[in-house]
């Protein structure tokens, strides 16, 4: 092995002049190669890590741009969501400012630490709908359906239902069918039930919107009562970090390296010169990374025998292949960075789902609301009482579980003519300018494939995240727009340039407009009236305008924190980057494993998606798929 690597190390230096091996990289790294580096240790990078790592002869590095968290209660306790302060485990990171909206920018969360955004996420653990994932299939990935990523989705969760003993309308329903029972994420209820759950179901039943049979199935739309990432033992979050990572931190051969930032993949194109096994297709051969040094410290190198594995998730791991010579030829050519793969899709075809905060604060004194929390210091003592003292109460539910998924027929009996206008205003206006034949053809399947799912009455079109305050935020689930995330800069402390022109097909403006006016028809019901809903930091009246509606959205638009496809997994010629084993279009041996790789992003959030498409990327990798 010594003798080897030596060799290695004198051919690599002769042919690209690579740094000499410090040997105190930072933390926990104390060698020079591993089988795999991992680089990001979010959610996809802690999965694939672990897994590959439980063969013992196995090494495997993940380095992570964040530190590792101190069990701090501001990550554990569920309360404390959106309640962090900036920058908590947290990049500093915007949007270009957005031309299609207001011409300005947004911030865009993202998290940064052993865990990526399972440390500082909502929770919320849906899976979307089975077509989703073929759809995935259809655009080129065989073994991509619901079928064959269904043991995965189990494999990742243990279920625990939960029976709200008080109630003569249990909101639990589930298949056992379709959940897993032992696996490491907790995945569960809280223990509280807010009141106004109740007025939320009946108000949507009064409007012919049913109640969806177990979410999780992936086959309806309608008011959704989701479980969340929470262990139900202590009703403590359940993440990446404490899931996968604390449970194999103790292997010899699984280290993480943190506060380490990679800013490019070395590349060797000489196959000939590989230590380890794997597959050889004659192209460019991943044989380690650069970590970026403290400031005005040196580079860093680590060697990969086998495999380098991207999963700095959608935005930086577009950004890593670009700074590494794979993107558009003439960007990167543009910065001075040597092209070594002209891949045109990477950092295009970029989706999130867009979201609008839309909030009509509950009036009615008599019943509790998660508001309380934050503005009734009596309620909240009591409150905290109850978590520290017995794990119950409303600590253990602030982010709602009730939420609504309609199709555009629940909301419109005009719904039905707006995909169809979708598809004869074709798409071509709508894809950014800088889109090659490629990816054109890519994003005419992809809309041929999915308007006519909007016609179906079990596709959910948008979400209403219910918060029971009152707040009625709503996001769109199967949007039309696709945006891009490019660098502007070979240096990787620069950010990249990220747009991701939500709205900017009509189609998904006009269905933004619907579901603000089907809103109102849920505050009308005597249900939510009896809630007194209000209007107090809302600049439209009831029943407004189009054109009122239209400022509101064009001012309100932002992210829902579910950057993906910028990587996608679709053949070449359909703009794709990575194939359906997830190696990376010209390489031997790089792979993608996080959202960047969705070719089109399913219609819930996207966690439980992304900790399903890991675990069978790790088995992909290790060969047993
Ligand atoms: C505020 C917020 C709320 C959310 N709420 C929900 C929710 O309620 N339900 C849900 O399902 N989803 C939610 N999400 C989304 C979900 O958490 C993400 O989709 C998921 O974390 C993506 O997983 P990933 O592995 O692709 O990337 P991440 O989990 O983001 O991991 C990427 C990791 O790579 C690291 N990294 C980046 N660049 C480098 C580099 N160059 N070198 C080394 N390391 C690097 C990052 O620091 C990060 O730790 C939320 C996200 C956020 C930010
Ligand atoms: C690094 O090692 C130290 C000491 O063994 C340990 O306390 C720490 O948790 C490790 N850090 C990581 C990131 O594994
Ligand atoms: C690990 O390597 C040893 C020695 O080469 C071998 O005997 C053993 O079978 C290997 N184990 C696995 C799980 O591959
Ligand atoms: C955004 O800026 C462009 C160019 O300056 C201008 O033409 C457009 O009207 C602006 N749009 C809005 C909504 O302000
Ligand atoms: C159910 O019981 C709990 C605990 O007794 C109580 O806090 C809650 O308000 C009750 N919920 C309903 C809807 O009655
Ligand atoms: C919650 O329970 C789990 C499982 O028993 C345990 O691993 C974890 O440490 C507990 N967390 C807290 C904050 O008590
Ligand atoms: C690697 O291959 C690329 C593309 O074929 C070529 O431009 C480059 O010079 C090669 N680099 C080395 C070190 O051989
Ligand atoms: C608490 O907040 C809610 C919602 O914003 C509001 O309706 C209520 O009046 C507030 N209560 C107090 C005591 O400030
Ligand atoms: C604050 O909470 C207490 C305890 O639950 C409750 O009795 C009181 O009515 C609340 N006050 C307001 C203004 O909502
Ligand atoms: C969106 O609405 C506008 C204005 O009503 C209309 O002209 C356009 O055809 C609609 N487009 C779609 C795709 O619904
Ligand atoms: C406020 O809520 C209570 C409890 O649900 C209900 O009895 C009362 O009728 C509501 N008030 C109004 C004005 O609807
Ligand atoms: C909105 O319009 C509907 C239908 O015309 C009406 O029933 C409802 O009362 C209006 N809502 C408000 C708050 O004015």
């Amino acid at each position: 092995m010594k003798v080897l690597l030596s060799l290695f190390l004198m051919l690599a230096s002769m042919v690209f002049g690579l740094p000499h091996i410090s040997r105190d990289v930072p933390t926990n790294a104390t060698m020079e190669m591993y089988d795999y580096v991992v680089v990001g240790c979010g959610i996809a990078g802690l999965v694939v890590a672990t897994r590959l790592s439980e063969n013992a002869n196995t090494s495997v590095l993940c380095i992570e741009a964040g530190p590792l968290d101190h069990y701090e209660d501001l990550i554990e306790i569920p309360v404390y969501i959106g309640q962090q302060p900036p920058g908590f485990y947290e990049w500093s990171i915007g949007t270009v400012p957005q031309s299609q909206l207001d011409n300005t920018s947004r911030p865009l969360p993202m998290g940064k630490g052993v865990g990526g955004g399972s440390l500082i996420n909502g929770m919320i653990w849906n899976r979307g709908n089975q077509d989703d994932f073929n759809v995935w299939a259809q655009l080129g990935n065989p073994g991509w359906d619901w079928d064959c990523l269904l043991p995965y989705f189990q494999k990742s969760e243990t279920y625990t239902p939960r029976f709200y003993g008080n109630l003569s309308d249990q909101p639990v329903t589930f298949n056992a069918a379709v959940h897993g029972f032992q696996g490491p994420m907790q995945v569960s209820y809280p223990e509280y039930y807010w009141p106004q759950t109740v007025n939320w179901f009946e108000a949507l039943n009064a409007l012919q919107i049913p109640t969806s049979f177990d979410p999780n199935g992936g086959l309806s739309a309608g008011g959704y009562f989701l479980p969340l990432s929470i262990d139900p033992s202590n009703q403590t979050r359940s993440d990446a970090r404490r899931a996968y990572h604390d449970a194999a931190a103790g292997r010899p051969n699984y280290h993480v390296l943190t506060n380490a930032q990679v800013g490019r993949v070395i590349f060797n194109n000489d196959s000939s010169t590989a230590t380890g096994p794997g597959v050889r297709r004659g192209g460019l051969r991943a044989v380690g990374v650069e970590i970026l040094g403290g400031r005005g410290g040196t580079t860093q190198t680590v060697l990969a025998g086998r495999e380098v594995i991207v999963a700095a998730g959608a935005i930086h791991s577009a950004q890593l292949l670009e700074l590494s010579g794979i993107g558009t030829a003439s960007l990167l050519s543009s910065l001075g960075i040597p092209v070594l793969q002209d891949l045109p899709g990477v950092g295009n075809n970029l989706q999130d789902h867009p979201l609008i905060h839309l909030s009509y604060p509950y009036q009615n004194a008599s019943v509790p609301t998660p508001a309380w929390l934050l503005n009734n210091s009596t309620f909240n003592t009591e409150a905290e009482v109850l978590y520290r003292t017995s794990r119950t109460g409303p600590w253990t539910a602030k982010p709602s579980t009730a939420l609504a998924f309609p199709a555009l027929s629940q909301i419109s009996p005009d719904g039905q003519y707006m995909p169809l206008i979708a598809l004869a205003e074709s798409g071509d206006r709508y894809y950014p300018s800088t889109y090659d034949w490629t990816l054109k053809s890519g994003y005419e399947l992809q809309l041929s494939l999915m308007t006519p799912r909007f016609l179906s009455d079990s596709t959910p079109a948008y979400e209403i995240l219910n918060d029971n305050s009152g707040g009625l935020d709503l996001a769109l689930m199967r949007p039309l727009s696709r945006g891009t995330t490019h660098i502007t800069s070979a240096d990787p402390r620069v950010n990249p340039a990220v747009d991701p022109r939500w709205l900017v097909n009509p189609f998904d403006f006009n269905l933004t407009l619907l579901a603000m006016r089907f809103n109102q028809r849920i505050l009308d019901t005597p249900a939510i009236q009896a809630l007194q809903p209000s209007y107090p930091n809302i600049r439209f009246p009831p029943n407004a305008t189009s054109d009122q509606l239209a400022v509101i959205v064009r001012a309100g638009i932002g992210t829902e924190y579910h950057y993906s496809g910028t990587l996608a997994m679709m053949p070449r010629e359909l703009g794709g980057v990575v194939d359906p084993t997830l190696i990376v279009y010209g390489t031997d041996n790089l792979r993608v494993v996080d959202t960047s790789v969705f070719p089109v992003i399913p219609g819930g959030h996207l966690q439980a998606v992304a900790y399903a498409v890991a675990e069978k990327a790790a088995d992909i990798i290790r060969g047993v798929v």
